[in-house]
């Protein structure tokens, strides 16, 4: 067993909306002290500090967040720098930048000040999934109240510094959550990924030094620099540093959002803080561990594996954006997975061969996979094409549609194949919904 982390040491204490959201709420949390003195530490500190903390990035591929701020030119030269946060929070299981644009917005708004100064990027935009309405209300209020005060726009702080900061709302599309797909409808264009490289620090929101944070990651920061990167750092193991907030979902007893230590086991996660899994740890089937984009993991390895990015890994799955979905014995988990790969079939952005064609026909075989319409030899041929899929598109989605099945094979091929020689031999099958 872990040690559970203190509440003391947790950076978001109001993720439960229990407090005040607003700026003297925020104040008495802690926000927004210090925060002139940081700037004034210089920017090379800053980025110094953010590589120290060894901060990753919390939106899901975990890349260091430093080392991403040190890639923005040194020289602004004619071209502006920009900060654009990701708030187009859309991974199925995912809702923890929803808790912490909600419950505590001001944490969020100086962490854009600090990156932006930072990267000496005099505008920022917030990025914010359309569906967030509460949270697009609460923000701009708390925006409004930063200006007001002087903690943003003209000479913020009173630092010299002049940080402007915009919301846009997105219309829905999962794959503008994709960064250089959310930097082509910033620019008012169709949401479709760009091929990287250039990577956005060379050619981003206009062409311009731009850099694309997740809102964890930006919010998390101004704590780092009051606290200092030892704190954060002393948190979880080697490259899998900090604290970090996990979505629970599915078959637990009290589904919930929490901020634990990197690299708490799963089962004490679970246990500790959603409840347990309905029915007792036995009921257990499997675990995705990181939003619906990571392959599933069977609870012999839930029973012993580490929540970060390396533990996670070494069993071929991964921490993605930690939005933990449980699921128990009563699931259909061939169905689960199909549905799945209903999504990403819905959210291809169809710009690529393999994803456009490859998502549709992956989805058509999983639901016959389902009644057990199929021939066993096709399960090969599933994953063959999974394969063929993987590392040959322009983003990420194809990955993500293809790892889920490829999870569903590695570990549950028997149950496949039993529902097919079930149909075979014209027995019924019996297929329980997925709730
Ligand atoms: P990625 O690994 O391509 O990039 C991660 C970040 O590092 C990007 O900002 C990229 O610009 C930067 N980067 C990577 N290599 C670089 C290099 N050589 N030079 C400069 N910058 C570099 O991953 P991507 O496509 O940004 O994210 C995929 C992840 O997003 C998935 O693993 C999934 O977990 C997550 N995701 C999260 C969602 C959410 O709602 N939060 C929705 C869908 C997916
Ligand atoms: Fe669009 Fe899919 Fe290609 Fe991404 S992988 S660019 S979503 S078609």
């Amino acid at each position: 067993m872990a040690d559970l982390l203190r509440d003391e040491d947790r950076i978001f204490k109001n993720l439960y909306g229990l407090h005040d959201w607003k700026l003297d709420g925020a104040r008495q949390r802690g926000a927004w002290e210090g925060t002139a003195a940081m700037l004034g530490q210089g920017r090379d500190w800053i980025i110094d500090q953010v590589k120290a903390s060894g901060l990753r990035g919390r939106g899901g591929a975990g890349f260091p967040t430093g080392l991403k701020w040190s890639f923005m030119p040194k020289e602004v030269g004619n071209r502006p720098h920009y900060l654009v946060v990701n708030a187009d929070e859309s991974e199925p299981g995912t809702c923890k930048d929803r808790e912490m644009m909600r419950h505590d917005p001001h944490l969020l708004i100086e962490g854009c000040l600090v990156a932006s100064f930072a990267m000496q990027a005099n505008a920022c935009y917030i990025y914010l999934r359309g569906e967030y309405v509460l949270e697009r209300n609460r923000l701009q209020a708390a925006i409004d109240e930063a200006y007001a005060a002087g903690l943003v726009g003209k000479n913020a702080c009173g630092s010299g510094f002049d940080f402007d900061i915009y919301m846009h709302h997105g219309a829905g599309a999962y794959i503008c959550g994709e960064e250089t797909a959310l930097l082509e409808s910033l620019e008012g264009k169709k949401g479709q990924p760009r091929l990287k490289p250039p990577f956005p620090a060379n050619a981003g929101l206009y062409g311009c030094p731009t850099t694309v944070n997740n809102v964890e990651s930006i919010a998390v920061v101004p704590t780092i620099l009051r606290k200092g990167a030892d704190w954060f750092s002393s948190f979880g193991r080697d490259n899998n540093k900090g604290t970090k907030v996990f979505s629970i979902s599915g078959h637990v007893n009290r589904p919930c959002n929490v901020e634990e230590a990197m690299s708490i086991p799963m089962k004490q996660l679970l246990e500790h803080h959603a409840g347990g899994v309905r029915g007792g740890w036995d009921n257990l089937k499997c675990v995705i561990p990181g939003g619906s984009s990571v392959p599933l993991l069977p609870k012999e390895i839930c029973d012993t594996v580490l929540m970060d990015f390396d533990a996670l890994r070494e069993h071929q799955s991964g921490l993605g954006t930690a939005a933990v979905i449980v699921m128990d014995q009563s699931t259909d988990v061939v169905k689960a997975i199909a549905r799945l790969s209903y999504f990403y079939k819905h959210e291809s952005c169809g710009q690529c061969t393999p994803c456009r064609e490859g998502t549709g026909w992956m989805w058509r075989v999983m639901e016959r996979m389902v009644v057990g319409n199929a021939k066993t030899s096709e399960i090969d041929m599933l994953l063959d094409v999974t394969k063929q899929i993987e590392g040959h598109t322009i983003c990420a989605l194809g990955d993500a549609a293809a790892w889920p099945i490829q999870g569903l094979i590695r570990h549950f091929r028997p149950e496949i194949e039993e529902r097919i020689n079930l149909y075979r031999n014209d027995k019924p099958v019996f297929v329980q919904a997925a709730e």
